[in-house]
Formats: structure tokens, C-alpha cells, sequence
């Protein structure tokens, strides 16, 4: 099926790996670009721009396709020293496409277009995509309640939320949140998107580097096995209910814990000690609800395929 992403992109596939903190490896993001979809990079697993760097041309090493680099910012925060260093790195090492998430694109468009660079906005509501369309970005990703990671406030799935955005914007839409086969892909080609991005489905394959342990976790977990926290910060995270994610909820449903008490839970260090140690009792583990519909470990590519062929057939 033909996609705008694909001539945007330079891309056979119009599928796209979610750029997942910790996870989303040089070798991960050329595994999925050499099986023909957009692998991306995610700027959190470096500390200094020369990293971040070394990171890009490794990558760049592993395969001849485009990938993308995800930078994750936060909320209500003015950009840290740290991303607008990435920011010129992406620049200057003129990497294919950039993914912004978390705060209002605007300021950091221009620079990226001016490099050349496509540059792709992903938020979870109507409003902010079309902010992120006025501030000349090429493409939106947009990600429904079901999604692992940040779904924004609304509590919109995606169902109702890729077609509204379809309606609302002139620019290619990539739909994110329960996408993990060729079913849910094709249904969101028909809500309009012109391409998915998935997260869950994509830890559980062979080259992701977390601790077999969550893989086995996603195998076991059912479709109710997910829960939002984090909205007493407005920054709603969906995580796997485990002991820790499931004290945090009673913690927010009884009363305001305070940054400290949510970060003690919820850090990205203790989250990154986890997925090295296999503990999957404490900390934060990001995952959608797909989860209860993915019953086998695959190749990256096996993924890619049975999503490439099966929504063929579905959509003849
Ligand atoms: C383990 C994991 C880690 C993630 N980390 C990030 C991240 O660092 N930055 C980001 O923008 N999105 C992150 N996401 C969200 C994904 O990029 C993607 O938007 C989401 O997983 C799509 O929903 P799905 O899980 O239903 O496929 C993460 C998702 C997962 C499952």
C-alpha cells in the first residue's frame, strides 16, 4: 500500500520503530531500517553531544537506510543543555529524520529544516498536532490512550484520535498506540494514517537488548495489565502494573505524592537498572496495552513482514 511517508523518508515501509529510552540502540534502529521500515535512535542513552555523536555514526555504520532520532523533552520545562546539544549534533551530522516529543516543537523547527533534516512531531491530542503542523514540521505522530509510555491527559484512543487528526491537519499522519500486527495496522491505514509507529510490540523481539525477563512479562500480560500513572504531574505514563507501578497508582489515587516520592518510582536510572538485572517488580516499565495481543518473540523483521503482507490482503 503506497504512504507520503515513503517518498518523505526514503523508506519501503511506512512503519516506524517508537524511539524508546534505553532501548532504542544503534543496532536496534539499523535492524529495523535494514528490514526496510524507520529504525530511530533515542538521544537519552547518550550523556555529552560527543556520545550522542558516536551513537549517530554507529548507527549510520549499520545500515545504508534512513533512520530517525527521537528527542524526548519534558513538559513545561525549557529545553535542558543538554538537547539543544543534541539538537545541533542532529544538525550537523545531518541524521535523516528527527522525532520531538514532550513540548511545543516551534522553537526548534527551524534549525532542523534549515539542515535539511525532516522533522516529525509526536503528540497525543488534535490541538497540539496542529500547533506542531503550523510550526512547519513534515509529519505528525499521533498516539492513542492504549499506547505504552505517554498518552497524554485526554484519555483519547486511538480510534477516535488518529481520525480526528487525519481531519484536522493537511500533513501525513503516523498512527501510535495498540498497533502489533497486520490488523491493527491496516485498520489504522483505513482510520487515514499514512503509516504506524509501535513501541510494545517492537520490545518484544529478538535484537531488543532489554533482560528477557520483560519480553516473558509481555508474553504473560493480558490487555488489563497496563495502568496510567504520573498524572498527578500532568506527564500520564502507561506502565506494566507491577508491585511499584501499582503502589504509585493507590498513591495518587489517595492524595498528591510529592516529585521526589514519584521519581523514587518512576526514574529513568532505576528504570535502566531494571532492564539490565531483569527486576521486573520495581520501577517504571512502559507498555501498551497491545501487550495482550502479542504472543510470540520475533525477529524485528518477522514483524515487519507480517505486517507488510497481511495488511495487503486485508486492505484487497
Ligand atoms: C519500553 C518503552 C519505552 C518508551 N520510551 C519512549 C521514549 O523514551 N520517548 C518517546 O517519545 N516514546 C517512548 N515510548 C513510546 C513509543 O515510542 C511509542 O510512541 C508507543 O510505544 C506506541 O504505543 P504502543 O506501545 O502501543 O506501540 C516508549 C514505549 C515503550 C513501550
Amino acid at each position: 500500500m503506497e504512504s507520503k511517508l515513503c517518498d518523505l523518508f526514503g523508506i519501503k515501509y511506512p512503519i516506524i520503530q517508537g524511539g524508546m529510552q534505553w532501548l532504542a540502540t544503534p543496532e536496534f534502529a539499523a535492524a529495523v531500517s535494514n528490514a526496510g521500515a524507520l529504525g530511530t535512535l533515542n538521544s537519552s542513552l547518550s550523556k555529552s553531544k560527543e556520545e550522542f555523536v558516536e551513537m549517530i555514526r554507529r548507527t549510520r555504520s549499520l545500515t545504508k537506510n534512513p533512520f530517525a532520532v527521537n528527542i524526548s523533552m519534558l513538559p513545561n520545562q525549557p529545553a535542558g543543555e543538554l538537547t539543544l546539544d543534541f539538537l545541533s549534533a542532529v544538525a550537523e551530522e545531518k541524521v535523516d529524520v528527527v522525532e520531538l516529543s514532550g513540548t511545543d516543537p516551534t522553537p526548534f523547527v527551524p534549525a532542523l529544516k534549515n539542515a535539511g533534516i525532516k522533522v516529525i512531531h509526536k503528540s497525543p491530542a488534535v490541538r497540539f498536532a496542529k500547533k506542531a503542523e503550523a510550526a512547519g514540521v513534515d509529519a505528525v505522530t499521533i498516539v492513542g490512550f492504549e499506547c505504552g509510555g505517554h498518552p497524554g491527559m485526554d484519555d483519547v484512543t486511538t480510534l477516535v484520535l488518529i481520525p480526528s487528526v487525519v481531519d484536522a491537519v493537511s500533513i501525513p499522519v503516523i498512527a501510535g498506540g495498540g498497533i502489533c500486527d497486520s490488523r491493527s495496522y491496516a485498520a489504522v491505514r483505513c482510520l487515514g494514517a499514512e503509516g504506524a509507529v509501535m513501541g510494545t510490540r517492537f520490545v518484544a523481539t529478538k535484537e531488543c537488548v532489554i533482560h528477557p525477563n520483560f519480553k516473558e512479562l509481555i508474553l504473560k500480560a493480558t490487555e488489563r495489565d497496563t495502568g496510567i500513572v504520573q498524572r498527578s504531574i500532568k506527564n500520564a505514563a502507561r506502565n506494566y502494573k507491577n508491585p511499584a507501578i501499582l503502589k504509585l497508582m493507590d498513591m495518587e489515587a489517595n492524595g498528591k505524592p510529592t516529585l521526589e516520592e514519584i521519581l523514587a518510582i518512576v526514574s529513568g536510572k532505576r528504570q535502566k537498572e531494571c532492564y539490565e538485572t531483569g527486576n521486573i517488580e520495581s520501577g517504571a516499565i512502559p507498555m501498551g496495552e497491545c501487550a495482550g495481543r502479542i504472543h510470540d518473540i520475533l525477529t524485528v523483521k518477522e514483524v515487519i513482514d507480517e505486517i507488510v503482507t497481511g495488511a495487503a490482503k486485508l486492505l484487497k
